[in-house]
C-alpha cells in the first residue's frame, strides 16, 4: 500500500510557484494578488481565509483580505466585487462561502469575472470544464488530479465511484474523471443520499473518492483488494488526547489502508493539494492576462 503524500507533492508544486515568482519580479513585474472576501465570523471560514493568506505569502504572492460584517448587504457586496473585478492590480478572487443567508451565493459568484474566478465557482468556468475546455477547476477536485497524476496512477477503463454530488467536488470530480484525458477515462458512479446497494457499487470499484463529510463511511467491506482510495473527509471529532480532538476522514483508515494500493491519509492527503490548487489557479490566472 502506498501513502498519496499530499502534503509532500504539495511542498514540491509549492516551490515550482515560487521559483515562477520569483522569476515574475526579477523581471521588474509585479507578483500575483490574491484577493479574498470575508463576510461574518464564521470560524472554519477564518482559518480557511488564513490559510489562503499564509500560502499567498510562502510562494511571494500578494494577498488581500477584505473583511465585512454580516450587516453587509448583497447590493453593497455585489459592488464590492465589480470594484476588484475592474482593478488591474488583483489577479485572482475568490468569496469565501459560506455566505449571510440574505445574500445569495448564485449572484455573488456570477457577479466574479471569470477570469479572475480562481475558485472556479462561475457557471462560465463550470461549462468550459464540462466541455474539456482549459478553465479554472475548483480546488479539491483539481488538487486530486493533481495527485493523481504525480503518482502515475492508472485511471483508464477503471470503475470509479465518487461518493457526493456537490458542485465543488462531487460532481467536477466525476466530470474530469470521465472525460478523455489523463488521468481521466474512467467509467464512473457517482452515489448520493438516494443511492441504493452503495456497498455494491463500492465493492466493484477500482478508483474510489470519498466526499460525503460522513466520518468514517467507508469500510473495509466496501473495498476491493488493490482498490485506490482518495478520501476529501475532514471532520472533528471529540478525542481523549491533549487537543481534545482528532481530524477524520470518510475513510475507515486503520482497516480500509490495508486493502487498498494507494491511500491518502487525514490529514496530509487531499487537504494541502487543495490549498496548492488555488495557488495553481492563481498563478494560471496572472500567466493568461499578462502572457
Ligand atoms: N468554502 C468551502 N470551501 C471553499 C472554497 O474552496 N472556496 C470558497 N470561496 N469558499 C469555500
Amino acid at each position: 500500500m502506498i501513502i498519496l503524500d499530499g502534503k509532500k507533492i504539495s511542498q514540491e508544486i509549492k516551490k515550482e510557484i515560487t521559483e515562477t515568482v520569483k522569476s515574475i519580479v526579477a523581471a521588474g513585474k509585479p507578483a500575483p494578488h490574491l484577493a479574498a472576501i470575508l463576510v461574518g465570523n464564521d470560524g472554519a471560514s477564518e482559518t480557511y481565509v488564513g490559510h489562503k493568506e499564509k500560502d499567498c505569502h510562502e510562494v511571494g504572492f500578494r494577498s488581500t483580505v477584505l473583511r465585512f460584517p454580516d450587516s453587509i448587504s448583497q447590493e453593497e457586496l455585489l459592488s464590492e466585487i465589480v470594484r476588484l473585478n475592474n482593478d488591474d492590480d488583483i489577479t485572482g478572487l475568490i468569496v469565501q462561502l459560506p455566505l449571510p443567508k440574505h445574500i445569495s451565493e448564485k449572484d455573488v459568484i456570477e457577479t466574479i469575472n471569470p477570469q479572475k474566478d480562481v475558485d472556479g465557482f462561475h457557471p462560465v468556468n463550470v461549462g468550459k470544464m464540462v466541455s474539456g475546455i482549459p478553465s479554472f477547476v475548483s480546488a479539491t477536485p483539481d488538487g486530486i488530479i493533481e495527485l493523481m497524476k504525480r503518482y502515475n496512477i492508472e485511471t483508464a477503463g477503471k470503475n470509479c465511484v465518487i461518493l457526493g454530488r456537490s458542485n465543488i467536488v462531487g460532481r467536477p470530480m466525476a466530470n474530469l474523471l470521465s472525460q478523455k484525458a489523463y488521468p481521466g477515462d474512467c467509467t464512473v458512479t457517482i452515489c448520493h443520499s438516494r443511492s441504493k446497494n452503495i456497498k455494491e457499487i463500492c465493492a466493484a470499484a477500482d478508483i474510489i473518492v470519498a466526499a460525503l463529510g460522513v466520518p468514517e463511511f467507508l469500510t473495509a467491506d466496501m473495498v476491493k483488494d488493490g482498490a485506490v482510495v482518495i478520501d476529501v473527509g475532514i471532520t472533528r471529532v471529540k478525542a481523549d488526547n491533549k487537543s481534545g480532538f482528532r481530524l477524520v476522514g470518510d475513510v475507515k483508515f486503520d482497516e480500509v489502508s490495508i486493502k487498498t494500493s494507494y491511500i491518502t491519509p487525514v490529514p496530509g492527503g487531499v487537504g494541502p493539494m487543495t490549498r496548492v490548487a488555488l495557488l495553481k489557479n492563481t498563478l494560471k490566472s496572472y500567466e493568461l492576462k499578462n502572457n
